[in-house]
This record gives structure tokens, C-alpha cells and sequence, in this order.
């Protein structure tokens, strides 16, 4: 990875696979393997970004904090999130002092240098990302949407940092690959919240003797937990019955 992120090997971002430094030629996008359809960009664009955020990347410890600042000045709820002791925190300057979130705003801008470095590498970037993204289900009260929320306050850092570098094809660029991060990470974070809900759910029904074995599945789902169903979107619902009829 770039920017040092090495260090946050101990606060449990992966290994990172390649450096920014060394995994793409500056001089011949041609070099480039063609991007996996699954990857947002066109191979111009990572090439793009690639360029861009080795420029970018030296200053992204204060840009990560820079960025959650930002994000507690449109959402303080979210404040609480880092502890009671956090929540307290008035000012940024009280803010900046905390160590949680220099911390946690480090292993953010590494988890998304590792992403940025490695994005001609589709798998292995979707296999972090789902493990951060499956991590915040550990977070109490964390909601999936949250993660779209950096969006913008990332968008505010790069372009501070890049100055007029900043052209209107970068910032398209930006905004995909951000987008596609944060998407990414909801979605497993998503898929593990109905996969702990369907584990939960499972092993209520098996403690409960007098549930007619016979019931439709899904009316037993949507009359017995009818919270799950509210508080899930569909492709979730989706999961839940998926692993309720195995169970059945
Ligand atoms: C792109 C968005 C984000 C990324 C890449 C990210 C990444 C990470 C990583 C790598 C960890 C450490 C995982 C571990 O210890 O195994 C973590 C923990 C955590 N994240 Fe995030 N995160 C993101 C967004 C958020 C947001 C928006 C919030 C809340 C506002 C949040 C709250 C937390 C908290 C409270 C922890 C636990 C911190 C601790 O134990 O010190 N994260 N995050």
C-alpha cells in the first residue's frame, strides 16, 4: 500500500498486496490488462486515478481526519458510535486530540489506498472490502448506510489536496471509485446483518417446540419477526428465506 499504511496491519487492515508505487507503469496506460467488468472504471480512468493519488497519498493521514470531521459537523448522531467518551467531544480541536479517531480515520484512508492501488485486481479488492464491510455488523448501532456518508467529506479532502489538479474528469473518476467502495461495503455489510438475523431467527425456531413444521416458511418469517422484514432491504429478505428453506 502507499502512505505507510503498513503500520495499520496490526489494527486489522489486511496485508495490503501492492504498492501504488510499484504495481502500474507511469508511462504506458496501454500496459494496463483490461478492467473486470465489474470495476467501475475504464482503464483510461484508473490509469487517471492511479497517477492522481500517488499525489494525493502522502497527505491522507490528515485528510482521513479532515474527512471525519467533516462528516461529525452534517452528523453528530454519529458521533456516539466511537464511544461515550468521543460522543462528549465538542470542538474539532477536542476531536482531533482523540486517538480512536485518528485512528479509525488511518485504517479508513488505508482501506481505501489498498482499494485505489489494487483496483485492476477486482477480486481481491471485493474480498477486503466485504471483510471491512462484514467488521461494522460488530459496531453497535453501526447502519450500513453509513458508509455513503464519507462520500462527500472524501470528495471535499481530495479536491482540497489536489488544488487545480482537480479537473472535471477526476472528479468523475473520484466519485465512482468512492461510490463503488462505499456501495461495496454496504452490500456486505448488509448480507451480514441478514446473516446473523437468519442465525438468530434459526435458532429460535429450533428452541421453539410448538412451531407448526408445516407453516409456509416466509408467512412464519413475516408473522413471527415482522421487525426483520421492516428493517431489511429485499435482496436481504432474499437471504433470510434462502436460509430459512434450507433449514426447513
Ligand atoms: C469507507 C468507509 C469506512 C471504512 C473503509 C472503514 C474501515 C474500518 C476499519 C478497517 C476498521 C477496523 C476493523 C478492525 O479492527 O478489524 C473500522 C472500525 C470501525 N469503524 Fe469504520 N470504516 C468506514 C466507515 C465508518 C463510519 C462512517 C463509521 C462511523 C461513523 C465507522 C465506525 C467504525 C468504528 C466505531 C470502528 C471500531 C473502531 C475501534 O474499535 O477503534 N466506520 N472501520
Amino acid at each position: 500500500m502507499g502512505m505507510g499504511c503498513s503500520v495499520s496491519a496490526q489494527l486489522t487492515v489486511q496485508d495490503g498486496k501492492a504498492d501504488c508505487d510499484n504495481n502500474q507503469n507511469e508511462e504506458s496506460p496501454k500496459r494496463l490488462t483490461k478492467p473486470d467488468p465489474r470495476c467501475p472504471l475504464s482503464e483510461r480512468q484508473i490509469f487517471a486515478l492511479s497517477k492522481s493519488w500517488k499525489g494525493i497519498s502522502r497527505n491522507m493521514k490528515d485528510a482521513g481526519m479532515l474527512m471525519f470531521l467533516r462528516l461529525f459537523e452534517t452528523n453528530k448522531e454519529l458521533k456516539k458510535l466511537f464511544g461515550d467518551q468521543f460522543n462528549k467531544l465538542d470542538t474539532a480541536s477536542e476531536m482531533i486530540e482523540s486517538k480512536t479517531l485518528e485512528n479509525h480515520a488511518f485504517m479508513v484512508m488505508c482501506t481505501i489506498d489498498d482499494a485505489i492501488c489494487n483496483i485492476d485486481d477486482i477480486d481481491y479488492v471485493l474480498t477486503q472490502l466485504a471483510s471491512v464491510g462484514r467488521f461494522h455488523t460488530k459496531i453497535k448501532s453501526y447502519d450500513g448506510r453509513n458508509f455513503e456518508k464519507i462520500e462527500d467529506p472524501f470528495l471535499m479532502a481530495v479536491k482540497e489536496v489536489l488544488g487545480d489538479r482537480y479537473s472535471i474528469n477526476i472528479d468523475l473518476v473520484y466519485k465512482k471509485t468512492i461510490h463503488f467502495i462505499t456501495e461495496t461495503l454496504s452490500t456486505s455489510f448488509d448480507r451480514e446483518a441478514a446473516r446473523i438475523k437468519a442465525e438468530a431467527l434459526e435458532n429460535d425456531n429450533i428452541n421453539e417446540n410448538d412451531i407448526d413444521k408445516d407453516v409456509d416458511t416466509v408467512a412464519l418469517i413475516e408473522t413471527s419477526d415482522s421487525q426483520i422484514i421492516d428493517s431489511n432491504k429485499a435482496n436481504n429478505i432474499d437471504d433470510i428465506t434462502t436460509k430459512i428453506e434450507d433449514v426447513a
